[in-house]
């Protein structure tokens, strides 16, 4: 096993009903799409004991009249494709593979000053339900965030909806500013602009809280940012004076050039599997892999990674380590995700496919026709991620889809010929 950063022992719990996890909260911590709590694993934080909440009945989008209630377990992707309320908030995210897993409940209550979807929840006066064995509350976004990574809920409660209706005289205007990859933005904008003229904007990714300003006109809530009593965040990716300059910027240019994004609407990803799952120590474990079961003694704290490369599977990469390069995708239950970011003991019950498993041979042809790969390293990633966009976001591959999807990194072909590849696969599995 890799000898760095290999999390701390814990306690894994796989829960199937909300009471069963209430009870098991009042000792664990809840484990969603584990794309936040993985990487702090990874940092070795303790975490005595993780409750996996992800069999639990609460990944639904409902509609009523202007409502949307959307289940704390509902993936980013899935809030792109059948919410276009937050289409434009859910898949500016990071990228295909963290979308698939992260969910909506999981982004709140770890509360990043740079996550996406506070601006946007707060700005639309949306709240969450907090659920607890003493009972359950409601609580605006707005009064959700505490400070960051801190949020207002209390000891063993657990987000389990939001509920954020769609404003009748006024339209949502959003924008992000990231560095490039599959990294979190600098600086997020949420603004909303009524019929009067009146604007509303959020901001996250400035200061240490997400703020909500209002005003008549962008001059005035440019003038409201510039006397802003608060020290702007500052950080290796940028100054608080440059994020200031960014969010001033966004502000004056927020409804130039404003593109709806279109995607193929009713998507759904299902993770759950029916099994609940406990462990302290190391078990023994079977998990399908290329269709063949596997068997293997893992700890909870074994990386779906390890699992895979110790049992022969190379061609899935170890790279960054940290959740970004997307070296280590795979197909898991028909759509990608990172292999560091999942564990092998939450694999149990799920399907893992990798380039062995599936029939890519147009997505393979078109790499090499293309030029695509130079030392292969990150190639079999490429091809995951590729064959999950191709296969459930877009065929087509559209430059607005792609950009937001596959984000892997290539230390040295670079992205033109890979983008290449992917759109002449794409036109291949068109016309079969
Ligand atoms: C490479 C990378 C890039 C990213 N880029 C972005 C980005 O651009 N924008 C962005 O917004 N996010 C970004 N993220 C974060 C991503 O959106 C995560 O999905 C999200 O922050 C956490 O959701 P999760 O379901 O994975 O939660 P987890 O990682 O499972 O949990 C996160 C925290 O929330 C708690 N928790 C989870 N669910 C609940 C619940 N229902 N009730 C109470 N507590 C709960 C957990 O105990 C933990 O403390 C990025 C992540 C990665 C790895
Ligand atoms: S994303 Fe998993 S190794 Fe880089
Ligand atoms: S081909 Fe070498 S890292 Fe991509």
């Amino acid at each position: 096993m890799f000898a760095l950063g290999i999390p701390r022992p814990f306690k894994y719990v796989r829960v199937k009903t909300l009471e069963e996890a209430l009870d098991a909260l009042e000792e664990g911590r809840p484990l969603a799409g584990g794309q936040s709590l993985l990487p702090m694993l990874r940092l070795r934080i303790p975490f005595e004991s993780l409750v996996d909440i992800n069999e639990l009945d609460l990944d639904f989008i409902r509609r009523e009249g202007n409502t949307y209630t959307i289940g704390a377990l509902t993936r980013h992707n899935e809030i792109a494709s059948n919410v276009p309320l937050l289409r434009g908030v859910a898949i500016t995210i990071a990228d295909l593979q963290v979308r698939n897993r992260g969910t909506i409940g999981g982004s709140l209550a770890n509360a990043d000053p740079s996550a996406n979807y506070y601006p946007a929840l707060i700005v639309l006066g949306a709240e969450v339900k907090a659920v607890s064995k003493k009972g359950s509350r409601r609580i605006k976004v707005k009064e959700l965030y505490d400070n960051p990574y801190t949020t207002t809920l209390r000891e063993g409660e657990l987000i389990t909806e939001v509920s954020v209706k769609e404003p009748r005289d006024a339209k949502l205007y959003f924008k992000v500013i990231k560095k490039g990859g599959s990294a979190y933005p600098i600086a997020v904008l949420a603004l909303l602009k009524e019929s009067n003229g009146k604007l509303h904007a959020s901001i996250g990714g400035v200061f240490p809280k997400p703020i909500l300003l209002e005003g008549e006109s962008k001059e005035e809530l440019v003038k409201s940012i510039e006397g802003y009593n608060e020290k702007p965040l500052s950080d290796h990716h940028m100054t608080g004076e440059g994020r200031i300059k960014l969010v001033k910027d966004l502000i004056n240019t927020f409804d130039e050039d404003y593109r709806e994004i279109h995607l193929i609407e009713g998507r759904k990803i299902n993770w759950k599997t029916g099994i609940g799952v406990m462990a302290t120590g190391e078990i023994k474990i079977r998990v399908k892999v290329n269709g063949k079961l596997i068997e293997d003694t893992v700890e909870p704290r074994t990386l779906l990674l390890d699992f895979l490369r110790r049992n022969g599977f190379v061609e899935v990469k170890r790279g960054c380590d940290e959740g970004k390069c997307g070296a280590c995708t795979v197909i898991l239950n028909g759509v990608s995700v990172k292999s560091c970011l999942v564990l092998a003991i939450q694999a149990v019950g799920l399907d893992i496919k990798t380039i062995r498993g599936l029939d890519a041979s147009h997505l393979t042809r078109s790499f090499v026709r293309n030029y695509a790969s130079q030392c292969g390293y990150c190639t079999h990633g490429f091809l995951m991620v590729s064959y999950d966009y191709l296969k459930n976001v877009d065929p087509e591959a559209s430059d607005e889809t792609l950009r937001y999807s596959v984000k892997n990194i290539c230390r040295c072909t670079g992205y033109i010929n890979i983008i290449r590849a992917i759109k002449e696969a794409g036109k291949d599995e068109i016309s079969g």
